[in-house]
C-alpha cells in the first residue's frame, strides 16, 4: 500500500476497510444475483454494434489511461474542468467503484447522479462483470468522440487513435460512445418516468374520446447546434429549430396545435398534458429527457426529426410507437395531425403501443437489465486485468451515494434512502464519527483532485522491474 500517493491513501484505505466489511456479504449475496435477462433484440443489437468499435484489438489499458492524460498538470486541472466532465467508474468482483470524484461545486444535477444510483442498483440486482469506463458529463457532443464512416475513430486526448470506453445518454451516428439511460430523468426528478409510471392508472383515467384532438407541446425555447443544417428533411432543406419554429406553426394553425416555448405560453405539468390526444416532442441540447415520459401519457407522440438517439431508439418504430415530423418538410406536422384526426383509431393504437413499449422496455427492471447486458458485452473487450489495484483511487460507489445523501447540494437530487435501505447496506454504514463523510468531502473540495492513473501505472511497472 505504501506505493499509493499520500493524498489518496486515505480514500484507498476507506476502500480496503469497506472491502473487508463487504467480503462476507458479497460471497453470500453473489448466489442471489441474477446472471441473465432478456432485452428487446433491437436494443441488444445496438449494444453489439456500438461495442464493435474496438474491433479485434479490443480495449487496451493505454486507451483507458488517456482519460487521465486529459489533464496532465495543475494548470489544466483547474482550467479545463478536469473533474467536471469525466466520471471514471470501475467494477470489480461485482462492486462498483469511482476512480475520481466530481468537485463539490459541480455536484447536484441528476444527469450525473441518476446513473450512479441506477448503476448501484444494477450491481445489487445483477452479477456485474469486471469493466471500467468513463461517464462523460457533457452532451455536446458525447465525449468529443468521433467515429468516421470508415470505422476510424478519434478523441482529442488520444493522438494515436482509439477510444477509451465511454458512456453518455445520447449520441449521433458519428460518436463512439456507448449509450446509457438518462437515469436522472427516469428515476430522480419528482416528475420522473418512474413516478409517472406509478400513477399510470391516473394518467389513463382520461379516456381517449375525452382528450382534445389537438397537438400539445411545452419546452424551454432554445436550439441545439444540429438544427443549423445537420438535420435535413426529405426536400433537402435544413430543419429549423423545432422549439422555436413550432411557435410559428401553432400560431398559423391554432385549431391543430398548441406547441409553444415557455416564453410564449404557460407551463403545464407533464401529468396534465394527457388532456390532449397528441403530444409533441422536440430535442433540447440533445435528445429530450421527456420523450420517454410522453410515451407513458397514453397520447400519440409526435417526434421531431433529429440526428441524436438514445439507448432504446433502435427499437422504436415510426407509425407503430410514435409519429415522426419534420421528416418530409418543415411543416409536415400539420399533415400528421390531420392524418391522426382522420384516422382516430390508428392514432389511439399508436398511443397504446407507446405505453406498452414504455412499460415493457423503459421501466426500471428493463433499464437495470440494459445496464447488465451493456456491461456484459463491454467486459469481453478488455485485454488487460481490470482491477482497483491498478488505479490510484477506488471509492466504493455506495460510499459516494451515502455522501450525496448527506451533502446539501445533492441530498435532494435523488431518492438514495430507498435504495440504501432496500439493499440493506446498513452493515456498511459510515463510521459513527463521520470520518468517511469528511474524507470524501475534502477530496471533492480539493481543487487539484485528479488521480493520474497513467502515472500510477507507470510507477507500478517501474516498481515491479526494480524488484
Ligand atoms: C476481487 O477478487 C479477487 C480474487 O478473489 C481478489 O484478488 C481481488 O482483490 C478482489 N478485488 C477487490 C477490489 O476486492
Ligand atoms: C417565425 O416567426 C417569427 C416571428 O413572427 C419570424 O421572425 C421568424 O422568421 C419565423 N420563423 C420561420 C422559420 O419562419
Amino acid at each position: 500500500m505504501r506505493a499509493y500517493n499520500i493524498k489518496h491513501a486515505g480514500a484507498w484505505r476507506l476502500g480496503i476497510s469497506l472491502l473487508f466489511a463487504l467480503a462476507s456479504r458479497i460471497i453470500y449475496a453473489a448466489d442471489e444475483k441474477l446472471e441473465s435477462c432478456q432485452l428487446h433484440p433491437k436494443i441488444e443489437e445496438q449494444i453489439i454494434k456500438d461495442v464493435s468499435v474496438w474491433g479485434s484489438k479490443g480495449i487496451t489499458e493505454d486507451l483507458v489511461l488517456t482519460v487521465s492524460k486529459y489533464c496532465e498538470n495543475a494548470e489544466r486541472i483547474t482550467q479545463h474542468y478536469c473533474n467536471c466532465h469525466p466520471q471514471r467508474i470501475l467494477i470489480e468482483n461485482g462492486t462498483v467503484y469511482l476512480n475520481n470524484l466530481i468537485p463539490n461545486h459541480r455536484l447536484g444535477p441528476h444527469e450525473h447522479i441518476g446513473l450512479l444510483v441506477e448503476l448501484y442498483e444494477a450491481s445489487q440486482v445483477y452479477k456485474l462483470p469486471d469493466v471500467e469506463f468513463t461517464y462523460w458529463l457533457d452532451d455536446h457532443p458525447p465525449a468529443e468522440t468521433v467515429l468516421g464512416p470508415d470505422g476510424r475513430t478519434s478523441w482529442p486526448y488520444e493522438p494515436i487513435g482509439g477510444l477509451p470506453p465511454m458512456v453518455a445518454w445520447s449520441k449521433s451516428e458519428d460518436n463512439g460512445v456507448l449509450m446509457v439511460p438518462y437515469s436522472g430523468a427516469f428515476r430522480c426528478a419528482s416528475d420522473s418516468f418512474d413516478a409517472l409510471e406509478d400513477q399510470l392508472h391516473v394518467l389513463q383515467s382520461i379516456p381517449w374520446e375525452s382528450r382534445k384532438s389537438m397537438a400539445f407541446g411545452r419546452w424551454n425555447g432554445f436550439c441545439t447546434y444540429y438544427y443549423g443544417g445537420l438535420v435535413r428533411s426529405a426536400d433537402g432543406l435544413a430543419v429549423p429549430c423545432p422549439r422555436l419554429y413550432l411557435n410559428n406553426i401553432s400560431e398559423a394553425h391554432p385549431d391543430l396545435l398548441e406547441a409553444y416555448d415557455l416564453g410564449r405560453a404557460k407551463h403545464v405539468p407533464l401529468a396534465h398534458q394527457n388532456a390532449y390526444k397528441y403530444i409533441v416532442s422536440t430535442d433540447g441540447w440533445s435528445i429530450s429527457s421527456k420523450f420517454d415520459k410522453y410515451l407513458l401519457l397514453g397520447s400519440m407522440v409526435l417526434k421531431a426529426a433529429s440526428i441524436r438517439t438514445g439507448y432504446y431508439y433502435n427499437a422504436l418504430e415510426p407509425y407503430i410507437h410514435f409519429v415522426p415530423f419534420m421528416e418530409k418538410h418543415k411543416d409536415d406536422i400539420v399533415e400528421a395531425i390531420q392524418w391522426a384526426r382522420a384516422n382516430d383509431e390508428e392514432a389511439q393504437k399508436i398511443a397504446r403501443r407507446g405505453v406498452e413499449f414504455a412499460k415493457e422496455h423503459l421501466a426500471r427492471p428493463a433499464r437495470l437489465c440494459y445496464l447488465f447486458r451493456l456491461l456484459t458485452h463491454l467486459s469481453k473487450q478488455y485485454r488487460y486485468p481490470v482491477s482497483c489495484q491498478r488505479r490510484k483511487l477506488c471509492v466504493p460507489l455506495v460510499e459516494e451515494l451515502k455522501y450525496m445523501s448527506r451533502f446539501e447540494k445533492t441530498a435532494g437530487t435523488c431518492n438514495y434512502k430507498e435504495l440504501l435501505e432496500k439493499y440493506a447496506t446498513d452493515e456498511l454504514s459510515a463510521a459513527p464519527d463521520d470520518s468517511a463523510f469528511e474524507e470524501l468531502y475534502s477530496q471533492h473540495e480539493d481543487p487539484l483532485h485528479w488521480p493520474r492513473d497513467d502515472v500510477f501505472v507507470e510507477e507500478l511497472t517501474r516498481g515491479r522491474q526494480q524488484q
